[in-house]
């Protein structure tokens, strides 16, 4: 995917920067869709929803409601894999072939600038506008490219550090605090911490929160590439020595989402990061083994808190879809208090409407939202940028071999500076 032909006319189009702030005004759109984004604006008529494994048991019923309301706008649920690089890279696929019957589809939050920039999705402006002021700032700027949102924000996403509350006595804070608690993990005969750790977005998610949790940063302010400082280094290096010395047992190597998931549900491992959807289905799936032990407290850093890394998906319109009257109304729906509700007590899904955080119904049944909150409203965005394949692709790689002991710390993160700055150098 990293080759001179992806990158070329992304260069030429002027976007050279990996940027934070690239979503903060500016620009007025850059990009334009052609004809493709002026079709099909009034149609209505059935649509198809393309979304990842719906491991939370969310989306069929939610369809179902809209289709009982909408019989001549029916919605089909497309499933894809539970993988987010399968996923990307079969949405790439349907839009480099003007599918049109992908109608509405699942954007993670880091596709938003590469889609957009490529004119497959259609721009929420004017006559397709939606109104995103009720909406957490975050979610709306990962859903928005050069100032202009091409996404309805959908489920926001922050990292969290679920841990074993019949084992653990008191949460840790720090990354110290939390390796000198596994000792009771392997009195216990279990691994102490997992996060993912397979070379996919994920674990570029991971290795993104080691930096940041360490005071770190993989862009400076400038939004260029920072990883050869001691901050980065010692970032890195908390899961490089954890993994050496068996603190993150040597299967996480391979874990995506789902299987750290179920290491952690089976009573596998005292604590281990991964995302809200995780709470419903520890809490209430027969199989779990943690049901009434599960402990849910912030990520950890160097001297108190970590960082998350932000995650989330948006609803795109596809500029090719041709029922575009539906789609926005579906996508409508999708961002609806109703809706949201649904998102959050069904599936522990972070909710995008930021009011929602402080409804105490809500709360009294998901205690663990204000911490949600505050864990989003700092999450570091990964990087913004049209050739965000690459430089996943950079951090993933080179994250990976330093974890394995295949690259030192030091020469991974000098191989991810350069490779991150020749992606944004179009070369
Ligand atoms: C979750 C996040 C998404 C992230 C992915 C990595 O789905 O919401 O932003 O890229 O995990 O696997």
């Amino acid at each position: 995917m990293k080759t001179p032909k992806f990158l070329l006319p992304i260069a030429t189009a002027g976007v050279l920067a990996l940027t934070l702030s690239a979503c903060g005004g500016g620009g007025g759109g850059g990009t334009t869709a052609g004809g493709d984004a002026e079709q099909g604006l009034d149609s209505r008529g059935p649509i198809t929803y393309v979304q990842g494994k719906d491991n939370s048991n969310v989306v069929r019923p939610l369809i179902e409601k809209w289709n009982a309301a909408h019989p001549d706008e029916k919605v089909t649920f497309k499933e894809q894999t539970d993988q987010a690089d399968q996923q990307h890279d079969d949405l790439v696929q349907n839009f480099q072939a003007k599918n049109a019957n992908y109608d509405v589809v699942s954007v993670d939050v880091v596709w938003t600038a590469e889609f957009a920039a490529k004119g497959w999705l259609q721009p929420l402006k004017d006559k397709m506008a939606l109104d995103t002021s009720a909406m957490l700032k975050p979610t709306v700027e990962s859903a928005s490219y050069k100032g202009t949102l091409y996404a309805a924000p959908q489920n926001s996403d922050g990292g969290i550090l679920y841990y074993r509350k019949d084992l653990v006595p008191t949460a840790p804070k720090t990354w110290d605090e939390m390796m000198s608690m596994c000792s009771i993990a392997k009195e216990n005969n279990i691994g102490c911490f997992a996060g993912q750790y397979a070379k996919y977005e994920g674990l570029t998610v991971n290795t993104s929160e080691a930096i940041n949790s360490a005071g770190g940063s993989v862009l400076n302010a400038e939004g260029k590439p920072s990883l050869n400082t001691p901050e980065a280094k010692a970032g890195l290096e908390t899961l490089t020595k954890a993994y050496a010395d068996g603190s993150i047992p040597k299967e996480a190597i391979t874990f995506q989402e789902e299987q750290g998931r179920q290491a952690f549900q089976n009573g596998k491992l005292l604590f281990h990061r991964n995302w809200p959807y995780v709470y419903n289905l520890a809490k209430t799936e027969g199989s779990s083994k943690v049901k009434d032990v599960l402990g849910m407290t912030a990520l950890v850093g160097a001297d108190g808190p970590g960082a998350s890394t932000l995650g989330g998906h948006s609803a795109g319109m596809s500029v090719y879809s041709k029922n575009k009257a539906t789609a926005l109304d579906f996508l409508k729906f999708l961002t609806s208090e109703e809706t949201q509700k649904f998102y959050a007590t069904q599936g522990s899904l972070a909710p995008v409407l930021g009011a929602l955080y402080d409804d105490k119904e809500l709360v009294a049944k998901l205690p663990y939202l204000p911490v949600l909150k505050t864990s989003i409203e700092n999450a570091v965005p990964r990087p913004v940028t049209p050739f965000y394949p690459a430089v996943t692709k950079a951090i993933q790689e080179n994250a990976y071999a330093a974890i394995k002991g295949e690259k030192t710390v030091e020469a991974a993160l000098s191989d991810m500076q350069a490779s991150i700055e020749s992606a944004s150098a179009g070369q």
